[in-house]
């Protein structure tokens, strides 16, 4: 019955419709899940890299566990940040210690990426990429965020480094255990804290 007065209101007042068709054409990004991980395949000037990306805003906390191409293990960067604006980057030893290990942390105004912090990103039409139709949007010159046009999963961003993200898998609801997200101890040690622009840490967020 609503249906139909609407059609019918819009058969009365067909001077409605250009508006519903302006919104109709211009979309807008779908929210992140408020818990997901992710695998990201990411390319930066020819280096090549798998991320996983662990995004928890409840818990506030987002993590990057970046692996370099055919690098061994003591080499994955541990970036981790927390909603209160502490961030660590850390490395881990490697078995036979032959490695040192090493952390860095920072501190920013802000903490992670609020689900909605695509909000306000202009629309720039449909394009084909990684073989997926996608919607575009631009943000602040910053980022470039293609999704799904069917699905409304991300499929792939660039940032204005040109630093190219394609993602690999989407697992809405996973979460990371607890445990996991203890930043090691010599990440404690030091006090050599530095203050990080929003800039650099949301292009370190992806790398
Ligand atoms: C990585 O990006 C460079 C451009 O910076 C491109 O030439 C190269 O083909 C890309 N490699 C892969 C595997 O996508
Ligand atoms: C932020 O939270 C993390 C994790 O609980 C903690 O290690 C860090 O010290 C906190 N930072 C500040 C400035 O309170």
């Amino acid at each position: 019955m609503f249906i139909i007065i609407v059609l019918l209101l819009w058969i009365w007042r067909p001077s409605s419709f250009p508006v519903a068709l302006a919104l109709a054409s211009s979309p807008t990004p779908r929210p992140w899940p408020h818990q997901f991980h992710s695998v990201l395949f990411a390319n930066y000037s020819g280096s090549l890299s798998l991320i996983d990306l662990w995004y928890d805003w409840p818990n506030g906390r987002n993590f990057n566990i970046i692996r370099n191409q055919l690098q061994d293990s003591s080499s994955v960067l541990y970036d981790l940040e927390w909603n209160n604006g502490t961030s660590f980057f850390y490395t881990l030893p490697d078995q036979d210690h032959s490695s040192s290990a090493s952390c860095r942390s920072s501190q920013i105004e802000v903490g992670i990426l609020h689900p909605n912090w695509l909000d306000g990103a202009t629309y720039l039409g449909q394009r084909h990429v990684d073989g997926f139709l996608c919607n575009v949007w631009e943000k602040v010159d910053f980022i470039w965020y293609y999704e799904d046009v069917v699905t409304k999963r991300p499929v792939h961003w660039v940032f204005y480094t040109g630093r190219s993200i394609h993602v690999m898998t989407f697992e809405v609801g996973a979460v990371l255990e607890d445990v996991k997200w203890q930043a090691p101890v010599y990440c404690f040690d030091k006090e050599d804290e530095e203050t990080d622009t929003r800039a650099s840490i949301l292009d370190q967020v992806f790398h």
